[in-house]
């Protein structure tokens, strides 16, 4: 067992184990991908102020997350093909999370299906929902998701079309991967990879086929993603999926201010400040560049979270102080999966509680609900001035 000190050392574990293509749909982001590199370096640029001669003992990381206990203020981000980084990805991370007591988000694009990782194990999840042109099929995912007792419906709002991603076009991306010289090659190497994938069936897109008309293996399943992701989600839509669902909700995707706005008018329960981990629209401003200016704006109407190159329980403590009620993480927790299963989705936690912990010990803080502003430095011209004509 290697000995795991930071989220990057699964990071690299990750990418010796995985086959490219879905290391590499892991690693991108759109374009030139200079909202996906930002993500990560805008943390660096805030630094935590140290206090000493704090009584340190009785720290806690616990804290509630739209209402609901958890280990930390930290949930799983909802990823596609996840059961493709790792054999039976969603089901390990979603053991992993409800072990550890945070929440699990299940992506629409899951290779487990909702069922299939409600049967599997024990503490609800989450729901992540793409809305499609074909309402009957949303409807019936909604149904799914409350029959399976998730307990919160998270809807994207960013991703009504596809950001490019140039590493997927490249390598012929596809659950299960299509075989081509280039892809056997690679597969060669990865053995432990595919012998675990040869012992499950789970390999193509569980909520989609046989759920979606005229879907009934994967060969139809891009040409189906490309036509039926539903360009003219709107406001209204917004808010009748959310009567639809009448549970817990989360609006996730919002990276500007007046779309904060018009978010907080619906109620939600949380929404997530996010731009898809860089891998929508590249040029973007990072998530946490916007986070204060819309804590500003809606904070006191509807809790703030974010998401986006959160890579450390460092990154976790800014989030928190700046205003986040909760950090999602995305890719943190991918490299633990596809390093090492459900030990490796633990040992990402683990790495991120510690950090938390040791920086708010290192900060003056025992517990969450003391951390504020005050603990960070921050450049003055942080969030930036920018014109918008
Ligand atoms: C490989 C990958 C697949 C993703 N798939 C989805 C998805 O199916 N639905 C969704 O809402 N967001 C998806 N996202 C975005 C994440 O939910 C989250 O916003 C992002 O990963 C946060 O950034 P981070 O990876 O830097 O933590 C995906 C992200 C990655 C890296």
């Amino acid at each position: 067992m290697p000995v795991i000190t930071c989220i990057d050392d699964l990071k690299k574990i990750h990418e010796r184990r995985a086959p490219r293509m879905f290391f590499d749909y892991c690693e991108s982001g759109s374009w030139t991908e200079q909202t996906f590199r930002e993500n990560v370096t805008d943390y660096d640029k805030i630094r935590l102020r140290q206090r000493v001669a704090v009584d340190m003992t009785g720290r806690s990381q616990k804290t509630q997350i739209i209402g609901q206990d958890a280990t930390m203020p930290v949930a799983l981000s909802p990823v596609g093909l996840t059961g493709m980084q790792h054999a039976d990805g969603e089901i390990l991370a979603a053991r992993a999370a409800g072990k550890f007591g945070v929440p699990y988000t299940l992506s629409t694009m899951s290779i487990c299906s909702i069922e299939d990782v409600a049967e599997n194990t024990e503490k609800p999840f989450w729901f992540q929902l793409y809305t499609m042109k074909d309402m009957d099929y949303t409807t019936r995912l909604i149904e799914r998701a409350k029959a399976a007792k998730c307990s919160a419906l998270v809807i994207t709002l960013d991703l009504q079309i596809l950001g490019q991603r140039h590493k997927d076009l490249k390598n012929g991306l596809s659950a299960p991967p299509k075989l081509t010289p280039k892809s056997i090659a690679n597969l060669a190497t990865k053995w432990a990879w595919g012998l675990e994938m040869l012992q499950t069936k789970r390999r193509h897109f569980g909520n989609i086929v046989g759920h979606a008309k005229g879907v009934t293996d994967t060969s139809s399943l891009s040409s189906w993603t490309a036509e039926q992701f539903d360009p003219a989600l709107d406001w209204g839509k917004v808010a009748k999926l959310m009567e639809m669902w009448g549970g817990k909700v989360i609006l996730k995707g919002i990276l500007d201010v007046e779309d904060a706005k018009r978010a907080a008018e619906l109620e939600p329960d949380a929404i997530v400040v996010s731009n898809h981990g860089g891998r929508q629209l590249d040029g973007a401003l990072s998530s946490i560049r916007m986070l204060r200016p819309i804590v500003d704006a809606v904070g006191h109407k509807t809790d703030v979270h974010i998401d986006s190159g959160i890579r450390s329980g460092q990154d976790v403590l800014k989030a928190l102080a700046m205003g986040a009620k909760a950090a999602h993480i995305g890719r943190a927790y991918i490299y633990g999966l596809g390093a090492m299963g459900e030990a490796g989705v633990k040992t990402a936690l683990d790495v991120i509680q510690k950090e938390l912990d040791t920086s708010m010990a290192l900060c003056g803080r025992q517990t969450i609900d003391q951390i504020d502003p005050s603990i960070t430095l921050i450049p003055e011209d942080f969030e930036g001035r920018w014109h918008t004509t």
